[in-house]
């Protein structure tokens, strides 16, 4: 999708110094039904410009095809579009070497890319909003949401866009949807029976609209 140049101006504007690398814009239907949103991408996505193609990409297509659906179907975007990284030590064959490795985007950063979600939000116009962890949640609900409390159930909802310097409530409201971020099951693999669980509840509300 193409933003207005405004929007990336801001963004650049913003960001400038911020440790983030590549820009992705985002993928799929541009008018579908239902919206995934992720965290940030990372290595690979900055790499390649294509969301979720690295590891936990295949956790994320296993989620739609449990729900029926393909990567056609439905728009999948993400709350920061460029890789938020941090310099550390690693030891990959025992010797140390610096590399980049992720980090969680800052409050600031996702403050800086909200006006592209918004944008996006606006021309896809989704009826079903899938948050793909507790970041992608809290920027659209607000700081006291929580994916530990509120995933696997769609929560009727006006969400927070960007108005000038601070956040406002949209207008109109969209059904959000919390669900695991897909990387979830690397860290705790036993927490997939939950998300298949939330991906059934999920498939039910998608086959009642
Ligand atoms: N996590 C995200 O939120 N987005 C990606 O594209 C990859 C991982």
């Amino acid at each position: 999708m193409e933003f207005p140049a405004h929007i990336i101006e801001q963004c650049q504007t913003d960001l400038k110094g911020h440790q983030l690398e590549g820009f992705l814009t985002g993928a799929g239907n541009e008018v579908a039904d239902i919206m995934f949103i992720g965290e940030a991408p990372g290595e690979k996505e900055a790499e390649t410009g294509e969301p979720f193609c690295g590891r936990s990409g295949n956790v994320l297509d296993s989620y739609l095809t449990a729900l029926g659906l393909a990567r056609k179907d439905v728009y999948i975007t993400s709350a920061v579009r460029s890789r938020p990284f941090k310099w550390g030590e690693r030891r990959p064959n025992g010797t140390p070497v610096m590399k980049k490795i992720n980090r969680k985007p800052t409050e600031k950063e996702l403050f800086a890319h909200a006006a592209l979600l918004d944008y996006q939000i606006a021309e896809v116009r989704p009826r079903i909003i899938v948050c793909l962890g507790d970041v992608a949640l809290k920027r659209l609900l607000g700081k006291t949401a929580a994916l530990s409390a509120m995933h696997g159930k769609s929560h009727y909802s006006h969400v927070q866009k960007r108005e000038k310097d601070t956040y406002q409530w949209s207008a109109e409201t969209y059904a959000v949807f919390g669900l695991y971020h897909p990387a979830a099951v690397f860290y705790n693999p036993s927490i997939r029976k939950v998300i298949d669980e939330d991906l059934h509840a999920l498939k039910k509300l998608i086959e009642s609209m």
